[in-house]
């Protein structure tokens, strides 16, 4: 019997012991809880609280007590609270951001993990991310006036660039123009020096051909009268005249005289045409005639016109035109240069070149130059009016003419245009304007 008692009171302090340390055990739990900064909770399976730890209040400022067995929703800020019923149906552990009111009525964000358990009741943590969410914002607004400005930045500088890229265009362009001018210029000085350098000795000789024909005739006259008053001279004279066969000196001095004539006439027109061309005396525009321009180029191209090369030429009637004669030259030369160009250099069997000209609506006229030669292939077609593109090889072709000729024809309010085509030849079609809207504009 006592050996009885003595195990009931073991026991009862055995059990005395246990419930003293699962009390502590329990109390060092709750404290630990209760002082975590992040919300503790935990709730029924219809979402009302059972338990939440300080840090509720902390963080939300309602009471504990107030708050223990209302619906956690209550405490959800509008749509968020949708959510947290649909976690609530699935069962499903998560982690999740959500609103919560504040009971001062701030909106804070809070970061829900749940765990769902068979056995106990559905509990988790909250914790407060307001502050990072407001960084993340604040990075998130910083990066995208970031990103703004990156790309205000890039288009500026794209735009400068391309504006750069422009200048540069019009530079080569200028550049190309200046080279050109200069080129042409030099070419004008030199055609007019030598032209005035022909032009005295050569009205020298066409001025006294006219007296030596007189003289040559008279004593040609004279002569004749000798004979017919003296048929017989003396043997002297008689030998003299066989030994320099003067029949054929009579009849052939006038002719020699008339082919010289002849001569002189087309060094004149030559000098006339090289004074034209390069019409160095003229500033600024006139009304000039069309076909004197391309006449006097195609002086100044003769020597390159071979005899099997055929010039066509099918000239209307066209007025006088507002332009810089000499800027025209320009043009009808590089363009019949180009011709003769590729007309040489593929040999082409029957080489022609045609210039039609014509007279057309709207106060215009239009210059057509074509040739038969092995034309443009399409894939440079575009780009033959570029500064400095040339087919031709190195130190052959500058590859300005077709450039300058597209800023001269735009100058004078025309337009240029190429039709070509494989082995079809080329045709330049150049349309210009009677008059010009405002001559001032025009390059000197
Ligand atoms: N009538 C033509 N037939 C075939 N190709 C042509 C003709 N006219 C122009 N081209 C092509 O167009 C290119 C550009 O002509 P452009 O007159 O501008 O320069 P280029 O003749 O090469 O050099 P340059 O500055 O000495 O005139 C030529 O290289 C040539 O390939
Ligand atoms: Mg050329």
């Amino acid at each position: 019997m006592r050996e009885l008692d003595t195990k009931n009171e073991l026991h009862t302090q055995i059990q005395y012991r246990l419930i003293e340390k699962l009390t502590e055990s329990e109390r060092r739990h709750r404290e630990l809880v209760e002082n975590l900064r992040e919300i503790v909770f935990e709730c029924d399976y219809q979402g009302q609280l059972t338990f939440i730890n300080k840090a509720w209040t902390e963080t939300l400022g309602y009471p504990v007590q107030d708050s223990v067995s209302q619906p956690l929703d209550k405490f959800i800020h509008g749509p968020d609270a949708k959510v947290w019923q649909s976690v609530l149906r699935q069962q499903k552990d998560c982690c999740l951001e959500l609103q919560f009111s504040h009971q001062q009525g701030d909106i804070l964000c809070l970061e829900l993990s749940i765990r769902f358990s068979p056995t106990a009741k559905p509990s988790g943590s909250l914790i407060n991310i307001t502050e990072r969410k407001q960084a993340e914002l604040i990075l998130k607004q910083t990066n995208e006036l970031l990103e703004d400005r990156v790309q205000k930045r890039t288009s500026e500088l794209t735009q400068a660039n391309q504006e750069l890229t422009i200048a540069l265009q019009k530079l080569q362009q200028t550049q190309g123009w200046l080279i050109q001018q200069e080129k042409m210029s030099s070419l004008g000085q030199l055609v007019a020096g030598v032209a005035h350098e022909i032009n005295n000795p050569v009205n020298f000789i066409h001025g006294n051909l006219l007296h030596v024909q007189h003289y040559a005739q008279d004593l040609l006259g004279l002569v004749q009268k000798y004979q017919q008053y003296y048929p017989n001279p003396v043997s002297e004279i008689s030998a003299e005249i066989d030994g320099i066969d003067f029949d054929f000196i009579q009849a052939d001095l006038p002719k020699t005289l008339s082919s010289m004539q002849t001569g002189s006439d087309r060094i004149r027109q030559i000098v006339s045409s090289l004074r034209n061309f390069s019409r160095l005396d003229e500033a600024g525009s006139k009304a000039a005639d069309l076909h004197e321009g391309i006449e006097n180029t195609l002086v100044i191209l003769n020597h390159r016109l071979t005899s099997d090369i055929e010039i066509v030429k099918h000239y209307g009637t066209l007025p006088l035109i507002d332009c810089h004669p000499a800027q025209l030259n320009q043009v009808f030369m590089n363009i019949l240069t180009n011709a003769l160009d590729a007309l040489q250099a593929h040999a082409v069997t029957t080489p022609r070149i045609t210039i039609c000209t014509a007279a057309i609506a709207q106060q215009q006229v239009r210059i057509v130059i074509s040739d038969n030669g092995p034309g443009i292939p399409a894939e440079i077609r575009d780009r033959i009016f570029d500064p400095f593109f040339t087919t031709k090889p190195v130190g052959d072709g500058t590859g300005l003419g077709l450039g300058i000729c597209y800023q001269i024809v735009e100058k004078h309010q025309g337009q240029i245009q190429v039709k070509s085509s494989a082995d079809q030849g080329t045709e330049f079609i150049i349309t210009l304007p009677i008059t010009l809207e405002n001559a001032a504009t025009l390059p000197a």
